[in-house]
């Protein structure tokens, strides 16, 4: 079994993760709005990678027989000032979300748990990814924020399509 207070802790990171997809598909609805199908279509697919991330929590928790609880999210913020704010409270986002995960790892290691130690390794490799990311693109949207077809060409350039699967990624309950 995980240490409880790992299993407390891993059930409000769920609602955390959850509550990013949220906040994502908002963004992702603004940009849409605004007729700016390449960012939306990169907030859909980051959002859809959030509710995995929940899933994958979820997966351990039922496989080491914790209890799950999926939590209720805060109603996620979705208007915004221009073309910049979603990408500056996205990177915001990712930032605090790479404190928790890192808290989640103190956790598991001050309670002497070194199997859901090691759950949280990918976690913490996924975030340095999803930073860096962020980070790239609030420059590209700041740069460019006058000429919105200018960060959309810089996304169909720079972010085609699907990710290839990550063979080392844990499972997300659900998927098959
Ligand atoms: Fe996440
Ligand atoms: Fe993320």
């Amino acid at each position: 079994m995980p240490a409880d207070t790992f299993v407390t802790r891993l059930n409000e990171q769920i609602g955390k993760e959850f509550a990013a997809h949220q906040q994502y598909v908002a963004i992702a609805v603004h940009y849409d709005a605004e007729t700016l199908p390449q960012l939306a279509r990169f907030f859909y697919r980051q959002a859809l990678e959030e509710r995995g991330h929940a899933m994958m929590m979820i997966q351990y928790l039922v496989d080491a027989d914790a209890e799950v609880i999926v939590p209720g999210v805060a109603a996620p913020q979705t208007a915004f000032a221009d073309i910049v704010a979603p990408v500056a409270l996205a990177l915001e986002q990712e930032k605090r979300v790479t404190q928790q995960i890192n808290g989640l790892a103190a956790a598991a290691r001050e309670a002497g748990d070194f199997t859901s130690e090691q759950f949280t390794q990918w976690f913490i490799k996924e975030q340095v990814e999803e930073v860096a990311t962020m980070s790239d693109l609030l420059r590209v949207v700041e740069r460019s924020k006058d000429d919105p077809m200018d960060i959309e060409n810089f996304m169909a350039r720079e972010h085609p399509g699907e990710e290839g699967d990550d063979p080392t990624a844990p499972h997300p309950a659900g998927a098959g």
